[in-house]
């Protein structure tokens, strides 16, 4: 049994950003909280933006206050915006951290109680208000996960919320949104997306509706993700990675991610490395750790890219797939795990039994194709170090 859950409407396309506010009106908004990343709060197209939403009726307020990697602080921020702004439904723009916290505030606004209330899985009673969300980098796919990622201050824990009711109402994905992106952010949102193909691919959860969106995000990455790393204005490489990361998305929110993402968001807390990076430098390494639990998989994958001919075994295959993985991150010029630490490897290794424990915690670690014991995650950290 499997079920695929999506937007009402996915928009696509460059210049689609314009479309943002007949969708409001759609939705029968009439005041909109408009949580914007702070680096696009002035930028024109906003402004374009709320200057339609006007002509409609339709009374807006931006909120910026929040940071990269959101925290229950900033959903408190935004609950207080929302209720004395008197919204009735929310435009997200920006990274996965804009629109994960727009997720939030609007489950928030309609559930009074702790953020962490919501952590795991299914734990949303009332649905927030109508969402449109614009991504501007291209790589959560949070336009279309019914996913946020939120830190909870007072365990100091990463929190995964997942919850069909935060899936977005729509979703519009405007490539020339994503040509502003600097390399290093390109590299790590770009094998974030990957990264969320393969899990999605080789999960225990993957099903067919979600395999050919999986291996299609995969291929389009391996296409353009260098292209659009070292030429930053090549439209054709944006459109692609923003498809992809759209793909990703949907492909794993209706599967799941696994030791990847299980190891990668401790790792990112404990050393404050942006998401994308954190999963950037495990990739490999579990990728070697977990390709004998999903031989054929890893090897479809693989030959999906043409890594490897029809007929090569299935082992060379994998091994092929994990070479090319060491391959991009060089390529990307993706630092070693130890470089994004400052090389402390005193704090790494006090930090590996906690940063174990919460990766098994999470889930996600349980839909690997191998389920790793604690030791072996720890193995793995240092394997990556
Ligand atoms: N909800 C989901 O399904 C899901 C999936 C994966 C990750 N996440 C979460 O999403 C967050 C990461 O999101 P992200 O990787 O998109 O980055 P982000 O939203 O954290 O943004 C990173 C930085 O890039 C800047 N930025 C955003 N767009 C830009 C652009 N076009 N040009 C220049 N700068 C830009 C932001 O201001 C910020 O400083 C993490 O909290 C992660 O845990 C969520
Ligand atoms: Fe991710």
């Amino acid at each position: 049994m499997a079920r695929f859950d999506s937007p009402k409407a996915i928009v696509t396309g460059g210049g689609c950003r314009a479309q943002a506010g007949e969708l409001l009106v759609s939705l029968h908004a009439q005041r909109t909280l408009i949580v914007v990343d702070p680096f696009f709060a002035s930028a024109e197209f906003v402004s374009e933006i709320r200057a339609a939403l006007t002509r409609t009726g339709i009374e807006s307020e931006l909120f910026t206050n929040f940071q990269p990697d959101p925290t229950d602080q900033n959903v408190f921020a935004g609950v207080g915006r929302f209720s004395k702004f008197g919204a009735d439904s929310i435009l997200a723009i920006g990274g996965g951290s804009a629109i994960d916290v727009a997720k939030i505030i609007g489950v928030a606004a309609a559930n009074p109680g702790p953020v962490s209330q919501f952590q795991g899985y299914d734990r949303v009673a009332n649905s927030g208000p109508a969402l449109v969300a614009v991504p501007t980098t291209a790589g959560t796919g949070s336009e279309a996960t019914k996913v946020a990622v939120i830190t909870d201050t007072t365990r100091n824990v990463k929190m995964m919320i997942l919850d069909a009711k935060l899936m977005p109402t729509a979703a519009v994905v405007d490539f020339e949104l994503t040509f502003s992106m600097p390399k290093p952010l390109t590299a790590h949102v770009g094998v974030d997306a990957l990264t969320h193909g393969i899990e999605a691919y080789v999960s225990r959860k993957a099903n067919p509706l979600t395999d050919p969106v999986a291996l299609s995000a995969i291929t389009k990455i391996h296409a353009n993700l260098p292209t659009a790393w070292s030429d930053p204005g090549n439209e054709k490489a944006r459109e692609a990675m923003s498809l992809a990361a759209l793909q990703g998305g949907l492909a794993f929110t209706n599967s799941s991610v696994c030791l990847v993402h299980g190891m990668s968001r401790p790792l990112g807390l404990v050393f404050r490395l942006p998401h994308g990076l954190s999963n950037s430098v495990l990739l490999p390494a579990v990728t070697r750790f977990s390709w004998p639990g999903a031989k054929a998989r890893y090897a479809e994958i693989a030959r999906a890219i043409r890594l490897a001919a029809g007929k090569s075994s299935d082992e060379s295959a994998c091994e092929s797939l994990a070479e090319w993985l060491d391959q991009l991150n060089r390529d990307l010029e993706v630092p070693r795990l130890r470089d994004c630490c400052g090389g402390d490897v005193t704090k790494f290794r006090v930090s590996l039994p906690k940063m174990a424990a919460d990766a098994l915690e999470s889930g996600s670690p349980q839909n690997n194709p191998i389920v790793p014991a604690e030791s072996q995650i720890i193995e793995l950290f240092e394997v990556a170090w």
